[in-house]
């Protein structure tokens, strides 16, 4: 604890006695120090400090969403800090450009000293995942008791803990379900935006069958068969059994309500009153793209320095890195919604009472 009466001395805010002094090779401990082992843990440092950071924002954001109504004013503030986790995720990916200076051999001077540690263990990494959405079933490669097994048991305690109960997905799924705009009284959307997806579709096969005549038979068939899955995606989004199998699959993470209101949102983003949700919609996926393009990254660099074999951790190294950069993804069903968007010239018109709600001016 710091004394509060004396004046503040850089190095004791940061207390930097203590961070500096948790650098300590194992190879050096040992009595033959490896030169790169120092690099690889204060690499390994910095980031779980950033993963502190980004938990810091995402909890903070966890608990504004916890409420049952949100003010738009705090909606900005929500925007701010995901950008934060944006340019963070710049600085992790960029990182191993550093941890990549360390050769594969020099890896190996003090790799073995580490068995079975591994990033597969950072807590922190873990709780990140969780907040966004991943769950320990939802993992390919590995299953729950490989998964939790590498862990201290108070660690995969506290983390089963953390995965039971409402994490930063489900509560912004209750935020986009509570979206009040896109069905009244007098008006429903869905409706009218199915009879648009009708015509557009009717138009795509009417052109499909208008090239008969000089495309080979087989490409023909294709586009149509293209169409008709087009067609069958269409209808999993308004009929809520098929969308619940979907979700029950794995395929889909979002409830049906709530990906429907984010469609409105990026359909109807011009509205000043949906400029903000579009900008959390639009960072979510940001963000998920970041942590995969961090995941891919990272997967790369292990294949460099370790060939084929298997990772510290016990896992297949490389191959589970790729598998998990492909598989663990938060916000995919937003990216999925592209599939769903229409013209803008095609929008439905809405009703003059909501379009005056949903613009201002001045
Ligand atoms: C020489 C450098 C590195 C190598 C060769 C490497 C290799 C691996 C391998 C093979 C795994 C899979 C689990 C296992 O079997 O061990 C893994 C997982 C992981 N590593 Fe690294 N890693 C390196 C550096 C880093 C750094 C600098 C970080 C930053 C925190 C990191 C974070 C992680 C995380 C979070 C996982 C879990 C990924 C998941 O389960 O999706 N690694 N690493």
């Amino acid at each position: 604890m710091q004394n509060l009466n004396k004046p503040v001395y850089y190095g004791e805010y940061l207390e930097l006695n203590k961070l500096l002094d948790t650098q300590n090779p194992r190879s050096k401990e040992l009595g033959n120090e490896a030169h790169d082992e120092t690099l690889f843990i204060i690499v390994h440092q910095v980031y779980e400090l950033w993963f502190k950071q980004i938990l810091h924002e995402l909890n903070s954001l966890h608990r504004v969403f916890l409420r049952d109504q949100i003010e738009d004013s705090v909606l900005s503030r929500v925007v701010l800090r995901l950008e934060r986790i944006k340019k963070i995720q710049g600085i992790l990916v960029d990182q191993l450009d550093v941890m990549e200076t360390m050769t594969p051999m020099d890896f190996l001077e003090f790799r073995d000293l580490l068995v079975p540690a591994s990033g597969f263990q950072s807590v922190q990494f873990r709780e990140i995942e969780i907040l966004l959405g991943l769950k320990t079933d939802q993992r390919k490669e590995v299953d729950r008791t490989y998964f939790l097994g590498r862990l201290k048991k108070e660690d995969a305690e506290r983390l089963m803990e953390l995965e039971k109960g409402e994490t930063l997905f489900t509560r912004i799924e209750a935020w986009l379900e509570r979206m009040p705009f896109s069905q009244s009284k007098e008006f429903n959307f869905w409706t009218e935006y199915q009879s648009v997806v009708d015509d557009m579709l009717s138009g795509d096969e009417i052109t499909i069958l208008d090239n008969m005549a000089t495309l080979p038979k087989n490409s023909v068939d294709a586009q149509l068969e293209n169409l008709k899955s087009t067609r069958e995606t269409f209808e999993t989004l308004f009929d809520e059994e098929k969308y619940n199998e979907l979700v029950r699959d794995g395929k889909r993470k979002l409830s049906q309500k709530a990906t429907l209101h984010a469609l409105f949102i990026l359909l109807y983003r011009d509205r000043p009153i949906f400029n903000l949700p579009y900008m959390i919609l639009s960072s979510l996926m940001d963000i998920d793209e970041g942590f995969t393009s961090w995941r891919h990254r990272h997967a790369i660099m292990a294949h460099r320095m370790l060939g084929t074999k298997i990772g510290t951790g016990g896992s297949s190294g490389h191959k589970y890195l790729k598998s998990a950069a492909e598989n663990n993804r938060s916000f995919l069903d937003l990216f999925n919604l592209s599939t769903f968007l229409i013209p803008r010239s095609k929008l439905p018109e809405l009703p003059k009472s909501l379009d005056e709600i949903m613009n201002f001016k001045y």
